[in-house]
């Protein structure tokens, strides 16, 4: 894995991951792990910048992420996973990090700007800063590359200005990351928006074969389209949209027989949920194994955080001296 280049890339503990999550990112990541060394961050200090009030979610919510990773292919064999409090460095230089940017510049980040929005105007000081401590998580590892969606590449292009800065004022450090964006299409949720968790439109990953004929059956069609043998146009369906994301080979076939009228919606559904039922059963089975076991899970979560030490450790000291502070 020498010379491949370093990952680091992670998630908020905030629940079970859904179909949004496996598709463009998690299948992604996984296959990243054939040739880059990877570090899979479970950012439990980010979950605290929205969500102080309770700290009793944080453990199961840690361990839900971690068996949704595990039953997509991620590897603890051949990845190091990482809980972000468990290794004090993030932190501190996360405190090194922000006297190199202004407070204009992080009120100018348009995901701060959003989350403002829609929290009213309770913002902390923690949330404002959030681009700084996911800087820290990346480049505390000297991490290169920074596999994201696309609401994150404003923290990436905030990770490279700090290391610039840094590199100009100690002398050369960190590289300067690069944000890998999958090009796979966001899948939509039941309602056709976004699939996203505070939408509440999410099928997760573990769903049931009954959930996922429920989520399915409920999903928006074509609402030009009244009679099944009228002519359907699939690039507005949200279920054609799945067909792509879960049924590739058949997708050309399934937009003939639409546009032509020869599909109707009903069936077009039912081939769906039977197609996800049969993808999303081995996630199924992996994840109540996995839950079967939690002791197994924190290990895997102690292994890679130990792993990680060392090199966050070996960082921190490099900066401590490059900034002037005492040994
Ligand atoms: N902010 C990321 C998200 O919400 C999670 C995250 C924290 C992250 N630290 C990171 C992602 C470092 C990539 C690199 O999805």
């Amino acid at each position: 894995m020498e010379g491949k280049g370093r990952i680091l890339t992670g998630h908020r503990p905030t629940g079970p991951r859904h179909l949004g999550h496996l598709v463009g990112t998690l299948e992604n990541w996984a296959r990243l792990q054939d040739d880059h060394e990877c570090f899979f961050l479970i950012a439990d200090l980010h979950v605290l910048t929205t969500d102080y009030t309770h700290p009793q979610r944080i453990r199961s919510s840690i361990a839900e992420v971690l068996m949704d990773w595990l039953a997509a292919g991620l590897d603890p064999e051949r990845s190091t996973f990482v809980l972000q409090s468990a290794v004090r460095e993030h932190a501190e230089l996360a405190l090194l990090f922000s006297m190199l940017i202004t407070v204009s510049r992080l009120e100018r980040n348009p995901a701060y700007k959003e989350q403002v929005r829609e929290l009213g105007l309770t913002a902390s000081l923690g949330l404002l800063s959030y681009p700084v401590l996911q800087v820290a998580d990346i480049l505390v590892y000297k991490a290169d590359t920074v596999p994201v969606g696309e609401d994150q590449l404003p923290h990436v292009e905030i990770t490279r200005e700090i290391a610039r800065r840094f590199n100009s004022l100690y002398g050369q450090t960190f590289p300067e990351p690069k944000s890998l964006l999958s090009h796979v299409p966001r899948l939509p949720g039941i309602d056709g928006r976004t699939m996203h968790t505070s939408y509440s439109n999410t099928i997760p990953l573990f769903a049931s074969p009954a959930e996922i004929e429920r989520a399915v059956m409920s999903m928006i069609t074509d609402p030009a389209r009244i009679h099944p043998t009228e002519p359907g146009h699939p690039e507005v369906c949200t279920i054609f949209a799945y067909h792509q994301a879960f049924n590739r080979e058949m997708t050309p076939q399934i937009e003939e027989d639409c546009r032509r009228g020869e599909m109707g919606c009903v069936q077009c559904k039912c081939n769906l949920a039977k197609l996800l039922r049969e993808q999303l059963e081995p996630f199924r089975r992996i994840r109540q194994e996995l839950a079967a076991c939690p002791s197994y899970l924190w290990d895997i979560l102690e292994e890679g955080t130990a792993r990680a030490r060392p090199i966050a450790q070996t960082t921190m000291e490099e900066v401590r001296e490059k900034m002037g502070l005492s040994k």
